[in-house]
């Protein structure tokens, strides 16, 4: 079967997009990325998809009139490119309905939450402010709406004792690595699809036990 042709959408480090390459490396995973866009000119994420061999570009922001003159310098190369899905992972752009509905559910965001909490920046900050006790991240189609939209993925890890906003954004990032990969297969699969707002996944397995922090052992 034809791999699901991705679209990559950064502004910085690129480490989901680095996840995304990894897993594309796999010759049984069902999509590959045909291009990397930054709207930074200096993010390393750029580097990272060079060196894997895959095209990639800046298109700047800074040099359009306004918002939508950029959207459409952005959909230019996709539509190009044959692109399925376009994925934003760490894209800190916010995008006009006209760029979303022509994406619509073929748009993908990774955010640093268990939406729909803490939408948004300085999401960690808020989080641990707040006082929760289980953070996490979503996977989530994009609506115009900033960080709303049918959940794919999501996953849960615990905050821990002494947590900062850089200690939990590390244990965060690390399950994000593992979010965005799944939900972009379970896409390319064609299991997920949107009802009423709502995404429904076929054969997708419950998980085996629920996250509790703390942890009642130890508590007892
Ligand atoms: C990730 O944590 C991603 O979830 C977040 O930016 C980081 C990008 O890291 N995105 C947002 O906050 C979007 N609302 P990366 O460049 O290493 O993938």
């Amino acid at each position: 079967m034809a791999r699901l042709r991705l679209a990559v959408l950064i502004s910085g480090r690129g480490s989901n997009l680095q996840a995304l390459i990894d897993a594309c490396a796999a010759a049984d995973y069902p999509a590959e990325i045909v291009l990397a866009v930054s709207n930074e000119p200096d993010a390393a994420g750029l580097e990272r998809a060079r060196r894997a061999g895959i095209p990639a570009e800046t298109i700047d922001h800074r040099e359009f009139s306004d918002r939508k003159a950029f959207e459409r310098a952005l959909d230019w190369p996709l539509a190009g490119a044959d692109v399925g899905l376009v994925c934003l992972a760490g894209f800190m752009r916010l995008l006009t309905p006209w760029f979303v509905e022509r994406w619509r559910d073929r748009l993908i965001n990774i955010h640093p939450s268990l939406l729909p909490a803490f939408p948004g920046l300085d999401t960690h900050a808020r989080a641990l402010a707040a006082g929760v006790r289980i953070a996490g991240c979503t996977v989530h189609f994009v609506r115009p709406a900033m960080d709303r939209g049918p959940i794919v993925v999501q996953a849960a890890v615990s905050v821990e004792e002494g947590d900062d906003a850089a200690s939990l954004a590390a244990r965060v990032l690390a399950a994000e690595h593992r979010c965005l990969p799944l939900a972009v297969r379970l896409i390319a699969e064609g299991r997920v699809r949107v009802v009423g707002e709502r995404c429904e996944i076929a054969g997708a397995a419950a998980p085996f036990s629920p996250l509790i922090s703390p942890s009642p052992s130890g508590c007892g």
